[in-house]
């Protein structure tokens, strides 16, 4: 194939290029670096063909597909994981934007009087936020109510964001755990101690500041991307009922090993108010994981005409050799395997140091 690069470990990137456009918006585990789904969607789409990414999360693949001029769409069973994918390729109304964000910036110089009366997110909060830090929070969506709903999305998943890093939860966890006492040393940072009743901590100006950089990203993404994204919050061994088509597919499947997004995002559930996915997340029991990844992968045969990226972590119990046989018994023909070091993410780099990039031929 012309233009093939066959070394897909991307060891020279740095945060400024995987983190570039929309990309930032929110952290999400085990994304993609954009430089994959590009590269895959560079090689195998011809003009007019359509994009999927059945486990999409943050909306990586998309967002690529937007940039690169074709239209995709994808599917997570998280809503906050289609919220964020909806909010790095949606339009919103520029004009309430800067208004809200300057309300932001007024209030973060004058703290006390912005804040709301009422410090209740959800049951509970008061042991996940400190008193001032949720009167802002609450503040800040009871003001975003009055946008419209694309605008509003944004701002909450900028503020999704920011939650973690402004709430009680000890910085050194994936999974909000409060800390036996205040003061803690965060273990992942340098060893820093950090005293949650006394660091400061503006929530008006952190959003502030995140919402600067995310607008003027959002600016930069629409004026190069000419492709739709659709998003849906749907279980991908449903996909096919969708009734969508597409020619070239690329994805990363959830780990095998009990990996929980629910947790892991748990404060934004609650303070977004959003659905839990609950079991139907696949990986969280790692007998269903072949069952459910077959189920997927039958799916993806239904309407894919054309190439297949499968992009799934080393296994020492070769699942992934599991998953690649899977891919085979529902007709796709494995054209090509790579394999590559996984240097740029922080999560999964502990884990699981490579992963394996199998591209198959399938016919609809
Ligand atoms: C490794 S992540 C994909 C990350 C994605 N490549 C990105 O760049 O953000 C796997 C995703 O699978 C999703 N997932 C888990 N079970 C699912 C299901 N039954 N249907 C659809 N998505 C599911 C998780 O919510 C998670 O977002």
């Amino acid at each position: 194939m012309s233009g093939r690069r066959d070394n897909w470990d991307f060891a020279d990137l740095g945060m400024k290029e995987t983190q570039d456009s929309t990309h930032f918006f929110h952290h999400w585990t085990a994304k993609f670096i954009p430089q994959i789904p590009r590269r895959v969607i560079e090689m195998y789409a011809r003009p007019g063909d359509v994009v999927l990414d059945p486990f999409m999360g943050c909306g990586t693949t998309l967002v690529e597909a937007a940039r690169l001029g074709y239209d995709s769409w994808g599917t997570d069973i998280n809503p906050l994981a289609v919220k964020i994918a909806r909010v790095k390729t949606a339009r919103i109304q520029h004009a309430r934007l800067r208004e809200f964000v300057l309300w932001l910036e007024e209030a973060a110089t004058d703290p006390e009087r912005h804040r709301a009366r009422s410090a209740r997110l959800f049951e509970a909060s008061e042991e996940w936020f400190r008193d001032d830090v949720a009167r802002a929070i609450r503040a800040i969506l009871d003001s975003a109510k009055d946008l419209g709903q694309n605008t509003r999305h944004f701002v909450e998943v900028g503020l999704s964001d920011l939650l973690k890093g402004m709430s009680n939860a000890r910085m050194d966890r994936t999974i909000p755990a409060i800390p036996s006492e205040p003061e803690y040393t965060d273990k992942k940072h340098y060893d820093r101690v950090v005293n949650n009743d006394t660091r400061a901590i503006n929530p008006f100006a952190r959003l502030c500041a995140h919402l600067r950089r995310m607008h003027a990203a959002l600016c930069g993404f629409h004026a190069e991307a000419t492709g739709k994204a659709k998003p849906f919050r749907r279980d991908a061994r449903k996909l096919a009922a969708l009734g969508r088509k597409a020619q070239v597919a690329v994805t990363s499947p959830p780990y095998w090993s009990a990996q929980n997004y629910q947790k892991m995002h748990m404060l934004s559930f609650r303070v977004l108010g959003l659905k839990e996915p609950g079991p139907a997340e696949i990986g969280r029991r790692p007998r269903d994981y072949l069952p459910d990844m077959d189920a997927v992968i039958a799916q993806v045969a239904q309407v894919l005409d054309g190439h297949f990226t499968l992009v799934i972590g080393e296994s020492k119990d070769g699942i992934h050799e599991a998953v690649r046989d899977q891919c085979e018994g529902h007709g796709m023909r494995l054209l090509e395997t790579f394999r590559r070091r996984i240097i740029n993410q922080a999560f999964f780099a502990k884990a699981v140091k490579r992963e394996f990039v199998y591209v198959f031929r399938c016919s609809a």
